[in-house]
């Protein structure tokens, strides 16, 4: 009897919306090819540099509040007009993601909202939920990596929270180079540990549209 091997290949979407059904979130390595990481992350080493960031704040628009006690990491928001190439050819992956998710999990994904984030050294962001209190609209965080050479030592897990009754059940995820991270929003308590190096990252939300909301 002859067995007859096939080359297989799984996308990465394909990986993500398994593991998001199975276990609401998934951690998938070099997301990116290595070129598109590297560009990534020089543009947003020099953009940090050139001072562009602001402080986060906790909420939104009018509620809005700098709360450095519970995050004290930068932010620069991604407008899609204003987008560099790479900035852009990365939406256009997510874009992809979106696609996928919205057929394997029916999510009604409707579009991506993103920040470059940096944590300075001993920067955190306290245990939370990626949703504002009165709005629903965010389903899906993404999180990617941009940190060259990181390693535990260097701190900065997420911590995702798995059972909200029980604090002490949770997974670190180390924040390692071209690593993407997502996880239903409305489902995981998490937070950001400090680490002892600057922390980059772009995080971002899929979100459904305020009208197709099911609560
Ligand atoms: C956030 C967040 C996680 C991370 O910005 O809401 O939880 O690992 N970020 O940076
Ligand atoms: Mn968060």
């Amino acid at each position: 009897m002859t067995v007859q091997y096939q080359a297989h290949f799984v996308s990465s979407e394909s990986i993500i919306a398994r593991q998001l059904v199975t276990n609401g979130y998934a951690v998938v390595d070099n997301y990116l090819p290595g070129g598109q990481f590297r560009t990534l992350r020089e543009e947003m080493v020099q953009v940090w540099q050139s001072g562009c960031f602001r402080h986060a704040g906790v909420g939104r628009g009018e509620n809005r509040e700098l709360q450095p006690t519970i995050r004290n990491d930068k932010v620069l928001w991604l407008e899609p007009m204003a987008c560099s190439p790479a900035q852009r050819r990365y939406l256009a992956t997510l874009e992809n993601l979106r696609l996928k998710l919205n057929q394997e999990l029916l999510l009604g994904l409707f579009n991506f909202e993103g920040h470059m984030a940096v944590y300075p050294p001993g920067a955190r962001y306290q245990r939370h939920l990626d949703q504002f209190r009165d709005m629903g609209t965010r389903r899906v965080s993404a999180v990617l990596y941009l940190n060259e050479n990181w390693t535990m030592n260097d701190g900065g897990a997420l911590r995702l929270y798995l059972d909200n009754d029980k604090l002490g059940s949770y997974q670190d995820i180390y924040p390692y180079a071209g690593r993407l991270v997502t996880f239903l929003s409305d489902r995981f308590y998490h937070e950001v540990l400090p680490a002892g190096r600057e922390r980059y990252s772009i995080t971002g939300w899929f979100r459904q549209r305020d009208d197709m909301l099911a609560d």
